[in-house]
């Protein structure tokens, strides 16, 4: 889990966003440490106060190096910190420094503009649509990488601090969050799926550092029918449960197991293959000769990959059934390492047909926290299109397990 120290000079209305992000799941992949402000009378302490997160006041750089020592956090947020950062404090700094600011950079920014004051010369300017930017920082202020931005709509009437407030409920608190979220994960290296609006259904299978097995699996889907579907427990597998039937849709594609186990080995798909597995192995038959047997779904123009893991007891092994042909991979254990397959490759769609995966497994870091690992891959999957997921994390002899299922429609 990174550090992040926020940094403030105001009413921390972007801080209070970023504890209620920490609070809601939104960012889990930092925590914040510490609130550090340049004015001993702003708001943002007492807001840092009332969440336990531990404050201080530093006038001038030499106690904010001092203060941030403390902690020595991998990101700084400048959330409303009304200074510019000089170039030797850049220097010293390890840390990556994000900076939101209440303009559509490259408009509005740079040496006075901060505040009101950006607000008035937007609506001064008589531009129609403003807006926020999260960026990195640099020498150069507000010039640094922009990570994120949303425009924001000027209105005829606005005043300054209206437009202020708009601005930031419809663009700054929406965004800071995500981006600091995001910004952990790239610096973590735990980028999964993104920036893809639908991989379909995905499975990771790997190892956490301390040598916990795992998987996890989840379900996007688009029409209705496929939206209405939840994960359910059944003893130590996992079914798949209509919410709302629907008498013109075939379910066969969308009801199945997706986890089994037989004898310690542990069977994860996207389709009624994981029953073809499990008896294959009951027989005494392997994973790829029960996958020999099944091919792509059948739902043309798309022909779905079937995508398949098993966990055993010396390593774990992923398959794609495709057009283009059956694929199998086979891993080692290696603490701290996973592979994630799933079944369209990008969103961009040629004749209105979902691409398949494409290459091998991504090779993705587990984490040994499953909560941080679970909310960090459910907040990743798309608002819209994600439907259900389960992680489950092994102990160390796999007799027990943690587990953690998250279905949007309840
Ligand atoms: C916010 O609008 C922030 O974007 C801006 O100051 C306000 C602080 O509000 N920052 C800058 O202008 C930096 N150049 P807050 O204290 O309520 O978060």
């Amino acid at each position: 889990m990174l550090k992040i120290s926020v940094l403030v000079s105001g009413g921390g209305t972007n801080l209070q966003a970023l504890i209620d992000a920490q609070n809601n799941g939104v960012l889990s992949s930092g925590r914040i440490v510490q609130v550090i402000s340049s004015r001993s009378d702003a708001y943002a302490l007492e807001r840092a106060k009332n969440a336990g997160i531990d404050s201080y006041v530093a006038v001038n750089e030499n106690e904010l190096l001092e203060c941030l020592n403390r902690y020595e956090p991998d990101v700084i947020v400048l959330a409303g910190y009304m200074h510019i950062l000089s170039k030797t404090f850049l220097e010293k700094c390890t840390a990556k420094i994000v900076n939101i600011h209440p303009s559509l950079i490259p408009s509005f920014c740079g040496k006075g503009y901060y505040g009101l004051k950006v607000h008035e010369a937007v609506l001064k300017s008589g531009v129609k649509v403003t807006g926020a930017t999260v960026h990195l920082v640099n020498e150069i202020p507000d010039g640094g990488e922009i990570l994120s931005q949303k425009a924001v709509e000027v209105h005829d009437d606005d005043t300054p601090e209206r437009l202020q407030r708009r601005v930031m409920e419809q663009a700054e608190w929406v965004i800071l969050p995500r981006a600091v979220e995001d910004l952990c994960r790239k610096i973590d290296g735990r980028i999964f799926v993104k920036p893809m609006k639908y991989p379909g259904r995905g499975i990771i299978t790997g190892v956490t550092p301390s040598g916990k097995k795992m998987f996890a699996y989840f379900i996007m889907g688009r029409s209705t029918s496929s939206r209405a579907r939840v994960f359910e427990r059944s003893g130590d597998e996992l079914i798949i449960r209509l919410t709302r039937q629907d008498p013109k849709f075939d379910p066969s594609l969308i009801l199945y197991a997706p986890v089994r186990v037989f004898e310690g080995n542990v069977i994860v798909t996207n389709g009624d293959q994981t029953d073809t597995i499990y008896e294959s192995l009951k027989a005494g038959g392997t994973f790829e000769s029960a996958l020999r047997t099944r091919e792509y779904e059948p739902d043309a123009p798309h022909y779905t990959p079937r995508i398949s893991a098993v966990i055993t007891s010396s390593g774990y092994k992923q398959s794609i059934l495709k057009r283009a042909g059956r694929y199998f991979y086979e891993y080692e254990f290696k603490n701290g390492i996973g592979h994630l397959i799933h079944t369209y490759d990008h969103d961009v769609m040629r004749d209105d047909v979902l691409p398949s995966f494409m290459g091998e497994p991504r090779e993705v870091k587990i984490s040994d926290d499953i909560e941080s690992f679970a909310n960090g891959l459910w907040n990743e999957l798309d608002e819209d299109n994600k439907v259900s997921l389960y992680v489950r994390y092994y102990e160390p002899d796999m007799k027990g397990y943690h587990d953690k299922l998250f279905n949007k429609g309840e």
